[in-house]
């Protein structure tokens, strides 16, 4: 049986909780999908209460930290070097069309640091979690980055920007080299779930514009736990503030940027 810090008990804890309930409300999405008005308004609801569950919880288990949430914002704590970085649901846009994909992220920040990170998949009950120098874990399990060197049977994900993203002009250009040199491109629509899979060697590696620090907190820390690299897509490390990412194994995330940024591996 794996071992976890107290802190990772608190984050895998208050996921599990708050899943439970988010669970039931994806349930209900589903039978709305028929009623004309649609679920959009629901699953806001369902966004606010899985983060006031998850509030609840980390709060009471750890008064002093402060909080950087999706719905409600940043909340400082009375020790000003920690705080909790937390996407309720991402994968939103799937939750509302009754696609199992989306999941509740949560990592911890310390000293400007991100030291934790969980991210759970509450339909298929995979807890993917990592702590800074203790690695990277699927329920349980000990996950690396895959070996494949090959770029040709290589597999990435990205994020497609929607109407009013940023990136859309260079989208384009990327996804055709990559599509030209790799054996595919997904887009399954959670950013933190495609994080855990590099994490987990199902990709060999991801890259996105536009997002939000609580989109990919968690995910950075799960890739480099598990041996894999993350910068921004210009190679820069500010992930969190430019919500720019490109994470891969060690042996393609050079190659991956270059495709990206110019065309050619
Ligand atoms: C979204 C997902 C998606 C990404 C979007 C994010 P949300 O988060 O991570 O994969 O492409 O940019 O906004 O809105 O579902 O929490
Ligand atoms: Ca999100
Ligand atoms: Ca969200």
């Amino acid at each position: 049986m794996a071992s976890y810090s107290a802190n990772m008990n608190v984050m895998m804890g208050a996921a599990r909780k708050a899943a439970v309930r988010l669970k039931r409300d994806y349930g209900e999405v589903d039978q709305l999908q028929v009623s004309r008005k649609g679920p959009a308004d629901f699953v806001t609801a369902a966004d606010i209460r899985t983060e006031k569950i998850l509030r609840e919880e980390l709060g009471r288990a750890r008064p002093d930290f402060g909080f950087l949430m999706e719905e409600s914002g940043e909340e400082a704590g009375s020790d000003a070097a920690k705080r909790w970085i937390v996407d309720p649901v991402d994968g939103t846009t799937n939750f509302v069309h009754g696609i199992a994909h989306f999941a509740i992220s949560i990592a911890l920040e310390e000293d400007g640091e991100l030291t934790a990170g969980i991210v759970f998949d509450p339909i298929n009950e995979l807890m993917f979690s990592a702590e800074k120098g203790a690695g990277a874990m699927l329920n349980d399990r000990r996950i690396r980055v895959s070996a494949r060197q090959s770029l040709a049977e290589s597999l990435f994900a990205t994020g497609i920007p929607f109407k009013g993203r940023k990136g859309q002009d260079n989208f384009l250009p990327a996804m055709e080299a990559v599509m030209n040199h790799s054996a595919g491109i997904r887009r399954f629509g959670s950013a933190a779930l495609d994080l855990a899979y590099v994490a987990a060697g199902r990709y060999e590696g991801y890259w996105e514009n536009g997002l939000q620090a609580w989109d990919i907190a968690a995910g950075i820390v799960l890739v480099r736990e598990a041996g894999g690299l993350v910068s921004e897509v210009n190679g820069g490390s500010g992930m969190l503030s430019s919500g720019s990412i490109l994470a891969a194994t060690p042996a393609l995330h050079g190659t991956l940027g270059n495709l990206v940024r110019r065309g050619e591996p």
